[in-house]
């Protein structure tokens, strides 16, 4: 049976292009800091996006948790979003590796207003916790790939930068916000005050991720990746594949964005579920089932026996993720299980 994957972007396998580059880079160990392929992408990235260095990682949890630990002192508050990925999907990392506790705030679409930050950042009393960090995601997953507008970073930078916060972004596929909003790498980089990049989400890498910030921020989080067991060799031959991945599959994601689009309004149709076409920003459709009388859960195994496999979001709720790997057939195979198993009445 053909099987259509939406359940991540994640999903996605190297290319003959990416191999190729894989096989041909020059390497050395990236520990004595001397892989001329990561050495060149850590200042090549840092460029694109305005920042001074980059630290380059195998995954977009431990940008963020480097961040963490080298904006952070123990026994500091981080500022999060209810439904980030930081809160929700790492697990409890801040915790553990930076003694940190996390003040997360409820938002109706993932993307803070100013107010949010006022009620949240506490009064400098000494039996408060101490606010030195807050975190924003763009596009924020959980909320199916939303969008911060830049001024509305830049709003909340300058607040925190009044108050001697730092802003990162967990900008995992800040990719997908570039391409949706054409808003520059380089704006994003200087909205914020560190940010976390992934090549294996929507770009198709197998692996990689990026942390940029000024230089002493980037030392700091240098110390501990090798404390967390980050430390690698040879890592050229992974940073040449995300360095490929940036060059030739950015532009691709208005496809997947396109493709996202087509796919929500095709399931309109559907009676037993909703979507709301108007939130489909980026390269993921969330399928409500709030109101139904079958359950996400059980619309899921039911897909996944007729070759449509999709995964679970908050709640209640589907959520379909459009990548390179999906041709227009599979999406079309996809389309017709949906209107077979859930028709209009
Ligand atoms: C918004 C966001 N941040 C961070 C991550 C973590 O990336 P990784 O799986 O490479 O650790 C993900 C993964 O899906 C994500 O969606």
């Amino acid at each position: 049976m053909n099987v259509t994957d939406l359940r991540s972007d994640t999903v996605t396998q190297p290319t003959a292009g990416m191999k190729e580059a894989m096989i041909s880079a020059p390497l050395g160990d990236d520990v004595y800091g001397e892989d001329p392929t990561t050495n060149l992408f850590q200042e090549e990235m840092a460029a694109l996006f305005g920042m001074e260095a980059g630290l380059f990682v195998p995954t977009g949890v431990l940008a963020n948790q480097l961040a963490l630990k080298a904006w952070t002192q123990p026994g500091d508050e981080v500022i999060v979003e209810r439904e980030s990925h930081i809160f929700n999907y790492e697990t409890a990392a801040p915790a553990l590796m930076s003694g940190v506790q996390l003040n997360t705030v409820v938002t109706r679409r993932g993307v803070f207003a100013l107010d949010d930050l006022v009620r949240a950042i506490r009064p400098p009393e000494y039996y408060y916790p101490k606010t030195t960090l807050v975190c924003i995601e763009n596009t924020h997953n959980r909320f199916g790939g939303t969008l911060y507008g830049i001024e509305r970073i830049r709003e909340l930078q300058r607040f925190c930068h009044e108050r001697s916060l730092h802003l990162h972004l967990d900008g995992a596929r800040i990719w997908n916000a570039h391409i949706a909003t054409g808003t520059t790498l380089q704006a994003y980089g200087e909205a914020v005050d560190s940010l976390s990049i992934c090549f294996s989400k929507g770009l198709g890498a197998p692996m990689g991720s990026m942390l940029l910030g000024p230089r002493s921020f980037i030392d700091r989080a240098h110390t501990f990746r090798k404390i967390f067991g980050g430390g690698m060799r040879q890592t050229g031959i992974v940073a040449a594949a995300a360095q490929y991945a940036v060059a030739h599959h950015l532009a691709g994601l208005a496809k997947d964005h396109a493709r996202a689009r087509g796919l929500a309004e095709a399931l309109q149709r559907c009676e037993a579920f909703f979507v709301d076409e108007s939130r489909v920003q980026t390269n993921m459709v969330l399928l409500d089932f709030s109101t139904s009388a079958i359950s996400a859960q059980k619309a899921q195994k039911m897909l996944e026996q007729h070759g449509v496999r999709i995964g679970m979001g908050m709640g209640n709720v589907l959520r379909a993720v459009t990548h390179r790997d999906l041709t227009d057939a599979d999406l079309h195979r996809a389309i017709d299980v949906f209107h077979k198993l859930f028709p209009s009445s």
